[in-house]
């Protein structure tokens, strides 16, 4: 089966890559494409069993992979990065199929992806212990770092090779093997992965790829004591229901969850390139990114005309399929994401917003939603609340800088902002102020590998990506040394 004319057919598979082998089941879960609900495949629907099967495997591989040299590691991670950058063409036209993301988007996010497989290579490397200073004469103390063990990661759909490959990278650079659960609605991108780390050379049980229904692959990673380390990137709310079973065995966790990121302007900013930041931080994507804008605050001197001349920038949208030229929004993933969008621009108008823009779904039917501004949105709305996870850009005036930061910092979650001035001592003020992972300072884009991505209250546990990301998968053993001196 070659759908999409791919150079090198066999990156599309139907099957699971794990105990050594690809693997094909008769119990599978229907995929589709969310441009057109056509199905594109079927992924096997593994049991409880075979998710243990993988588990025994992937032990068996920890005990030598955690033996091989650094050098040995990064050697094979950067293997699999050439090889992700060589297919990339391929990888970006599985990614549009099953994600629905325009073809530039996914190209973006190969590159993206490699990158932390790059990055992470050359971390491997540089794991450093201490000599520390000893407090009685007889006695030296030092300490190293050790891989935590066999690791579940749990990844969603919004970028469906990303954040596999940012949690894969540190873990096998830190001498942790993965078994890797994709999201069930893009799991074709982790398979194809699996195929590329195989010829890459990485050996058996270092990498692996379950697919089935969430709650059967997530339960066996919790229960099976051989899982040291979960890592999980999607919602708050399963977040920490993974945080509270983990407790039970102690389990190592990582949580990357929503946030609700507060977009601020100031009037004194530069608005053109605020309007152009607006447009990348919340339209990536089609708006479903945890990063996303999800409340834009505006000065009130400014406030309209930053609506107009954003609504005048998205109303050039072309909204469509993502393999069509020039279409730079797909869909959303699937209906109950566009009603969520619906429901929130509904509500928006209710209490009292002004539509500039969008509105509604879009002409082409489906998943398809209108590109969408309202501004003049109550604090109250259930967008200002919740993240939406789609195209809305909801505005909201503030008058003054402590009432800008108290909305900006007025929720449980803390996740990426941005903010828009060109005040010296205002950005100093807010950037110490905001409770937020990130910020973004006169920017619309703030990922990129060598940065500690990650969030505070809410929005998660640890940081991955940068110096700090490997540490998630390392524990730190400490000897203190006798009788020798
Ligand atoms: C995410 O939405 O979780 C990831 C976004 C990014 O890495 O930019």
């Amino acid at each position: 089966m070659n759908p999409l004319n791919l150079a090198q057919a066999s990156l599309f598979r139907n099957s699971n890559f794990y105990s050594g082998q690809w693997k094909d089941f008769s119990n599978t879960i229907s995929v589709q494409d969310p441009s057109n609900g056509k199905e594109i495949g079927a992924i096997p629907d593994l049991t409880a069993e075979e998710v243990r099967s993988a588990i025994q495997f992937a032990e068996k591989a920890q005990k030598t992979w955690s033996k091989t040299l650094p050098k040995e590691r990064a050697k094979y991670l950067r293997n699999w990065a050439n090889l992700m950058l060589q297919n990339r063409e391929d990888l970006a036209k599985i990614m549009t199929l099953e994600q629905g993301k325009p073809l530039s988007e996914s190209r973006g996010e190969i590159d993206y992806a490699a990158s932390y497989l790059e990055w992470f290579a050359e971390e491997a490397k540089r794991t450093y212990g201490d000599i520390i200073p000893t407090h009685r004469k007889e006695l030296r103390l030092l300490s190293w770092k050790e891989p935590i063990g066999v690791t579940g990661i749990l990844t969603p759909w919004n970028f469906p090779s990303s954040m596999i490959t940012r949690k894969v990278g540190p873990a096998l650079a830190a001498g942790c093997v993965v078994i890797s659960k994709p999201s069930e609605l893009t799991p074709y991108s982790a398979i194809a992965l699996a195929v590329l780390a195989q010829e890459a050379g990485l050996p058996p049980g270092v990498f692996q790829v379950v697919t089935g229904r969430p709650e059967v692959i997530a339960d066996e990673f919790l229960d099976n004591p051989s899982v040291k380390k979960i890592s999980f990137t999607g919602s708050t709310r399963v977040g920490k229901i993974l945080l509270e079973r983990s407790a039970k065995q102690i389990k190592r966790i990582s949580l990357e969850l929503g946030g609700n990121a507060p977009f601020i302007v100031f009037a004194d900013a530069n608005l053109q390139e605020a309007v152009k930041g607006a447009i990348a931080s919340k339209f990536r994507n089609t708006g479903q990114t945890c990063v996303c804008a999800n409340r834009f605050l505006v000065e009130e001197k400014i406030a309209d005309e930053f609506a107009s001349k954003l609504s005048e920038e998205v109303s050039k949208f072309k909204v469509g399929n993502g393999f069509e030229e020039g279409v730079n929004q797909g869909p959303l993933i699937h209906s109950a994401s566009l009603h969520k969008v619906d429901s929130h621009v509904k509500d928006a108008l209710q209490k009292g917003g002004r539509l500039w823009v969008g509105g509604k779904s879009h002409s082409l039917g489906g998943n398809f939603y209108e590109p969408t501004v309202i501004s003049n949105v109550s604090e109250t709305s259930i967008c200002f609340q919740e993240e939406t996870f789609g195209p809305l850009a909801p505005i909201r005036s503030f008058k003054t800088e402590e009432e800008a930061l108290q909305i900006a910092n007025a929720t449980s979650v803390g996740l990426a902002s941005y903010l828009y001035t060109n005040e010296p001592a205002r950005i100093w003020r807010m950037t110490e102020s905001i409770e937020a992972g990130m910020v973004a300072v006169n920017e619309g884009i703030l990922s990129t590998e060598q940065v500690p991505f990650g969030g505070v209250k809410e929005s998660g546990i640890g940081r991955e990506g940068s110096k700090y990301g490997i540490e998630a998968y390392q524990e730190i053993k400490y000897i203190c040394w006798g009788g020798q001196v």
